[in-house]
């Protein structure tokens, strides 16, 4: 059995569970409450070279990092080398980040236009000199996230080995192409593969659903972390209970209906001080339909919530779910 604890660079992780950049969800508020819910690494929402490099006031809002967080991992995405490596030296010297990861993975076609994102998986040459380019440049950890390949012609192994050789200090794989989007499921058999191959930690990510997967992920892929990401959604004690079953081997119940009601309160008066009132709304009200999946009667103060206008409101909402 592997040690809880593991390394990426000189960056100590307290445990095997990191949770996946979700852009519009992996805000400070959603990590914050993720890291208390036991993960033992959260990684920021992918955040534009562009963005950091015009100063765009939206993009350097985001790279707001609470002293909870720790250690945490900022996410860049860019497409070329030299506008890269000036988003990483920026993050390096403004941001309090202890890791900095470059996402090769991104399907949307606004990444994919500017040949970013999954687009480099097309040529492990291209995806070299990114790396090093970023590597050499900071004295941080780079890590890198990618998907298996682009189409049918993956490049798994080959984009993999030349991240490590580049320098990369950690690997993270979604076991999808870019083709796939979100569909099909992920295929560990290539993850497997590409874990076999690496010498620097390698973290699998891609359709872990319960606890018991990411033991899987572990013990028959051969991963030295797992990265949840859907499966978190209104369900921060997937990580707690993933947490804990790796450790003890002892599965926690599911959280009750009074559980999920009040830490989607919670979770809610926090987007609202940390975006104010409008914002955090708007923000709750995707996550609302996560934190109320499959309670009943949840339906009719889902579709309520879509127009509530106040935090007021939409707590009253909430509350009529509590028994
Ligand atoms: C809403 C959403 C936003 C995402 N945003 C990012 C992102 O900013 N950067 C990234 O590398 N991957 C992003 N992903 C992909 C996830 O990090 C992860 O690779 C994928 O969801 C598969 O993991 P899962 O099956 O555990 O969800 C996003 C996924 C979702 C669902």
């Amino acid at each position: 059995m592997k040690e809880q604890n593991f390394k990426i660079g000189t960056v100590e992780i307290p445990n095997r569970v990191i949770v996946a950049p979700m852009a519009g969800i992996s805000n400070l508020v959603f990590r914050v409450i993720a890291k208390e819910f036991g993960a033992g690494l959260v990684v920021m929402e992918m955040i534009s070279d562009k963005g950091i490099y015009y100063r765009n006031q939206k993009t350097l809002n985001m790279l707001k990092i609470d002293p909870r967080e720790h250690p945490i991992s900022l996410q860049i995405f860019g497409n070329d080398k030299e506008s890269l490596v000036q988003a990483a030296t920026f993050v390096q010297e403004h941001t309090s980040t202890d890791i900095i990861d470059i996402n090769m993975g991104c399907p949307v076609n606004k990444v994919i236009k500017a040949e970013a994102g999954a687009r480099l998986l097309l040529d492990p040459k291209k995806v070299y000199e990114m790396v090093h380019a970023v590597v050499n440049a900071v004295s941080i950890p780079v890590t890198v996230k990618m998907r298996t390949g682009w189409d049918d012609h993956l490049f798994a192994v080959e984009n993999a080995l030349a991240a490590e050789s580049a320098g990369a200090k950690a690997l993270a794989m979604h076991g999808r192409t870019r083709m796939q989007m979100y569909q099909g499921k992920a295929d560990w058999k290539v993850l497997q593969e590409v874990a076999a191959k690496l010498t620097i930690p390698f973290i699998g990510n891609g359709d872990v659903k319960t606890p018991k997967d990411a033991k899987k992920m572990l013990e028959e892929v051969g991963a030295d972390a797992v990265m949840i990401g859907r499966a978190a959604l209104g369900n921060p004690w997937m990580l707690l209970r993933t947490e804990f079953f790796l450790r003890t081997g002892e599965l926690l119940s599911e959280p009750s209906v009074d559980e999920k009601v009040k830490m989607a309160k919670l979770h809610l008066e926090k987007l609202v001080q940390f975006k104010g009132e409008k914002q955090g709304i708007y923000q709750f009200r995707q996550l609302a339909s996560y934190y109320l999946k499959g309670i009943p009667r949840a339906v009719k103060i889902k579709v309520a919530i879509n127009q509530a206008e106040s935090e007021k409101d939409v707590i009253c909402l909430l509350d009529k779910l509590s028994y």
